[in-house]
Order: C-alpha cells, then sequence, then structure tokens
C-alpha cells in the first residue's frame, strides 16, 4: 500500500500513449473462456482489475500464459467447477460476466455478488431478467448466485434500463443459446461493440452492436483467435482533463477519437483547442477556463465515469457549472475531498454545483473509489503545493502505471508506502 504525494502547479507537456480499455478487457477475458481452443489478447491493459480476472480464471482451471506486459493467452480446455467465491468477486464488479460467458459451457455457474467501487446500488436485475429468459434458472443464497441451465433458447429481451453490464452478460450467455436472441434498449458503448467484435472473431454471429438493437443467432461453437482491446476512453479523458487543470498541452496516443466526441465537445465550449488525427488527439488548454453544464448520460452521452475528473476540472473555470449524474445516485462521495483542497462545490441530490476558483491548494485527501480517485489526481495536479492522496489502491485498479506516465508528461508526483497500511496489510 502506498499514497502519492502529488506536486501540483506544472503544466502538463509532451505526449502520453493510452492503454486498453479496462471495461472492455473485464469482458473479453471471460468471452475468452467460452471458445474450444485459445485466444491470444492484445493491449490488455495492466491494472489490478486485470490481474484479479486472470487469478479467478486461474483458479477455475484457465490456462492463461502472459507473452508480455500486454498480450496473454487463455486456455480454456482445463476449465472446471465454475465456482467464484466471492473473496475473489469481492474485489471487482465484473466478476459477473462470467455467469454469462460459462452459463453457456457448463450446467451450474456460482459467482459471489459482485464487489467494486461503491457509486450507488448497482443492482443486477436486468442481468437476472435476461438470463432467466434464455432459460437459467437463478438463485441468490448466503450471497452466492447460483445459475443453472439445460438449454438456453434464444427469445426477444427488452431491457428496462439501459445497462453496459446486463447487455454484455446476456450477449455472452446468448452465443449458444439454440435461435435467435434479440436485446432491445440495448447500450451501445464501445466496449460493447468490442466485445461482440471479438466474439464475431470467434465465430459467432451478433449483429447490430453499438445500436440499441443487438441480434444474436446461436452457434454450436467458438474457436480461439488473436484479437486487440479497443482503447481506454476514460484514461484518454482523464489526461486530457489533467492537461486542461494544469493549462497543459499534449499528445494522447493509441486512441479512438471517435469514442471520445462527448469529451472532446465539451472541452471544447470550456475552451480547449482540440486537433483530431487518425489514432491520436492534441489537446491545448487556453488560459482561460469557462464554465459548462454536464449531464452524464449512457454513450454517446457524456460518461458518467469522467464525472468526477470534470467537476475537478470545472472547480477552476470561470462563473458557475451545473454537472448532473445520470446514471448512478451515490457518485459524489469526493465532493468532501475536493473541497478540501478549495473547491467550492454544493451537491443536491444528483447535481454538483460548481463555483469555479481561481485556484486550489494541497491538502491530505483519500481517494473513496476509481474515478474518483482519478479526480483527486487530477485536482493535485492543478494545486499550488504538495497534496498527499491516500487510498491510491483504487486508482490502480483501473490506470495503468498512471503516476510513471503524468510523470512522463512532466507531472510531480512520488510514490511512498504507507508504513501503517503496510504492517496492517501484512498483520
Ligand atoms: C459499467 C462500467 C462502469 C460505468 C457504467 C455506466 C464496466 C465494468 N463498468 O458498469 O465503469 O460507470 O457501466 O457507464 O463496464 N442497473 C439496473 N439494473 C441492472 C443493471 C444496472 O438498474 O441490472 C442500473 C444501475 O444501477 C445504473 C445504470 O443501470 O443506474 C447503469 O448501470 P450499468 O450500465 O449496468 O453499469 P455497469 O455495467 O455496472
Amino acid at each position: 500500500m502506498a499514497n502519492f504525494f502529488v506536486r501540483g502547479g506544472t503544466a502538463l507537456n509532451g505526449s502520453v500513449v493510452i492503454s486498453g480499455a479496462k471495461n472492455a478487457a473485464v469482458a473479453i477475458i471471460p468471452a475468452a473462456l467460452m471458445a474450444n481452443t485459445p485466444s491470444t489478447i492484445e493491449n490488455v491493459p495492466d491494472i489490478r482489475d486485470v490481474h484479479t480476472l486472470v487469478a479467478i480464471i486461474s483458479g477455475l482451471g484457465a490456462k492463461v500464459t502472459r507473452l508480455d506486459k500486454h498480450t496473454i493467452i487463455i486456455d480454456s480446455s482445463e476449465l472446471g467447477c465454475p465456482v467464484v467465491p466471492y473473496e475473489a468477486a469481492k474485489r471487482m464488479r465484473a466478476s459477473y460476466y462470467l455467469l454469462g460467458a460459462l452459463i453457456s459451457k457448463f450446467p451450474q455457474v456460482t459467482v459471489s455478488m459482485p464487489g467494486g467501487c461503491s457509486i450507488g446500488a448497482r443492482p443486477i436485475d436486468q442481468h437476472i431478467k435476461g438470463l432467466r429468459a434464455l432459460g437459467v434458472e437463478i438463485s441468490a443464497e448466503n450471497g452466492m448466485i447460483k445459475a443453472t441451465a439445460k438449454k438456453l433458447t434464444g427469445t426477444e429481451i427488452c431491457f428496462d434500463t439501459v445497462s453496459v453490464g446486463a447487455t454484455i452478460n446476456v450477449m455472452l450467455a446468448s452465443v449458444y443459446a439454440t435461435g435467435t436472441t434479440v436485446l432491445e434498449n440495448a447500450a451501445k458503448e464501445p466496449h460493447v461493440v468490442d466485445v461482440a467484435n471479438f466474439l464475431n472473431s470467434l465465430g459467432a454471429d451478433i449483429l447490430g452492436a453499438g445500436t440499441d438493437i443487438i441480434r444474436i443467432k446461436g452457434v454450436k461453437t467458438l474457436t480461439g483467435r488473436s484479437y486487440s482491446i479497443i482503447p481506454d476512453q476514460i484514461e484518454a479523458g482523464t489526461f486530457m482533463l489533467g492537461a486542461m487543470a494544469t493549462r497543459g498541452c499534449i499528445e494522447i496516443k493509441n486512441i479512438i477519437p471517435r469514442h471520445l466526441y462527448a469529451i472532446t465537445d465539451k472541452l471544447k465550449n470550456i475552451g480547449a483547442v482540440i486537433t483530431e488525427f487518425d489514432d491520436s488527439v492534441c489537446i491545448q488548454a487556453p488560459v482561460n477556463l469557462s464554465s459548462t453544464n454536464i449531464k452524464t448520460m449512457p454513450y454517446p452521452g457524456f460518461p458518467t465515469d469522467l464525472q468526477p475528473q470534470m467537476v475537478a476540472l470545472l472547480s477552476l473555470a470561470q462563473g458557475t457549472s451545473v454537472v448532473t449524474e445520470g446514471i448512478w445516485e451515490n457518485r459524489f462521495k469526493y465532493v468532501g475531498e475536493l473541497i478540501r483542497l478549495g473547491a467550492k462545490l454544493q451537491v443536491n441530490e444528483r447535481t454538483v454545483i460548481v463555483e469555479g476558483v481561481p485556484e486550489l491548494n494541497a491538502a491530505p485527501v483519500k481517494a473513496p473509489d476509481l474515478r474518483a480517485g482519478a479526480a483527486l489526481l487530477v485536482a493535485a495536479l492543478a494545486a499550488s503545493g504538495t497534496t498527499e492522496l491516500e487510498s491510491v489502491e483504487h486508482i490502480e485498479r483501473g490506470y495503468e502505471n498512471i503516476v510513471g506516465k503524468f510523470c512522463g508528461l512532466g507531472a510531480n508526483i512520488f510514490v511512498v508506502a504507507d508504513p501503517l497500511k503496510s504492517s496492517e496489510q501484512t498483520a
């Protein structure tokens, strides 16, 4: 366990290479278990959630070979006894994808109720609704979800709410179902499309991913292939916001610019000059940031996973901004910490009113969750003085080498082991 000491006030400059998308990786790794032969997955982000997932599937009997830092081979030929215990699943929410992926291969799968960031109630009723419609019997006991299925049969499923997780999970379970499954009111996020593209490359028959109706024609086998995960739009957005907060100018490489439209649009609104290339963007911050209003929405709307970082940035804009959280009911836990750095914020249910201040000042702060931790880091990079940021393990769940990447752009961040936490860990 460590803390980050961030000496703020240096404008970010230079270029940064974005890693593979966390939210695609945590679905594609379970999807790879569905194939009869090994798959090679490239551009896998080197982050804690991926390490956790690899440990979970290895525990189930999958053979995972690491070719290099970002390439793994997943061989599920020895997979057996799909029971994912609490100790493993509590560390990452996306362990629920193992339900959808494995119920098509095994008559029974047991997965502990998922953990992950505490940003709201995070129900999984839509996953269960979709799986039941395919013929899966589901029961929950002592914190474990038990799924049993003799046969999966394609059907029409209309989700009551747009859910990335439910769309992907039910899509996974439908691949081997008999007949055709139609998912209506599906999520359209780039990682939904990436999972569908991966499955299609293995031999699945999925049409419409990226629209709100996805059609899956059941197939009998999937054959392992090589596949490269899309770049992480949230990581890219976080670096753009860091450049803006420090009034810097950076190039962001290895991205798909159209995945970032909602973000680039808002940043242009508040004064950024953004130049797009085929697989990179350059962002130049203005001298003064303008305020704006934002509501987070499912893709292609402004992503909830950049809401905390955006509030950190707007804390430094001229005038008042209103930011409304449209996805999660409890995603303002970091507000108190930003206020400690000098931000002027007022939360009213799902809205935060941000009154811009000329500068932020260092203070000890604690990351309450993954993206909130990234927001505090963005704020600390802009603040005057040295901020001590605690609980950075949340950040490391989803950002690869974030300290190295920011320092490569000129930031001053020192990682210091927290002796108290280290001894707590080993006790
Ligand atoms: C995914 C992302 C997360 C992001 C979120 C929204 C992954 C691993 N995580 O989370 O980073 O913040 O999308 O873009 O991809 N809901 C229900 N019932 C359900 C499922 C969801 O009511 O069965 C609600 C949720 O409470 C929430 C909304 O639907 O209000 C969206 O949730 P969902 O898209 O499912 O988020 P996740 O897939 O968990």
